[in-house]
């Protein structure tokens, strides 16, 4: 059972999960970082290291179209192994509902 970073990740971006993740499956878009499913070893360490929330099992309720875009993406955008400086606003968008359809980007991290 894989990991997935789902819709609070978006502009919030705080990058918790990246230096806790024994495996280094998380890769990064300009808005968000996804987790490769195919690489995930499932430790869950990761979940409660976000403070936005945004880590969730794929058993998770509506989990489906998060496990498509992850490994989609995960595919695209290059690898990040060290935490970054987060987005200075990115508290701003912590709970924000729609943030998907307003602010989502196929584009890759800097
Ligand atoms: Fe996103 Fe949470 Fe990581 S906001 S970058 S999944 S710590």
């Amino acid at each position: 059972m894989t990991y997935l970073v789902t819709e609070n990740c978006i502009k919030c971006k705080y990058m918790d999960c990246v230096d806790v993740c024994p495996a280094d499956c998380f890769y990064e878009g300009q808005n968000m970082l996804v987790i490769d499913p195919s690489e995930c070893i499932h430790c869950g360490v990761c979940e409660p290291e976000c403070p936005a929330e945004a880590i969730k099992p794929e058993s998770a309720p509506g989990a489906e179209r998060w496990l498509e875009l992850n490994a989609k993406y995960a595919l695209d955008w290059p690898n990040i192994a060290g935490k970054k400086e987060p987005p200075a606003d990115g508290k701003s968008f912590d709970g924000m509902t729609g943030k998907f359809e307003k602010y989502f980007s196929p584009e890759p991290g800097l």
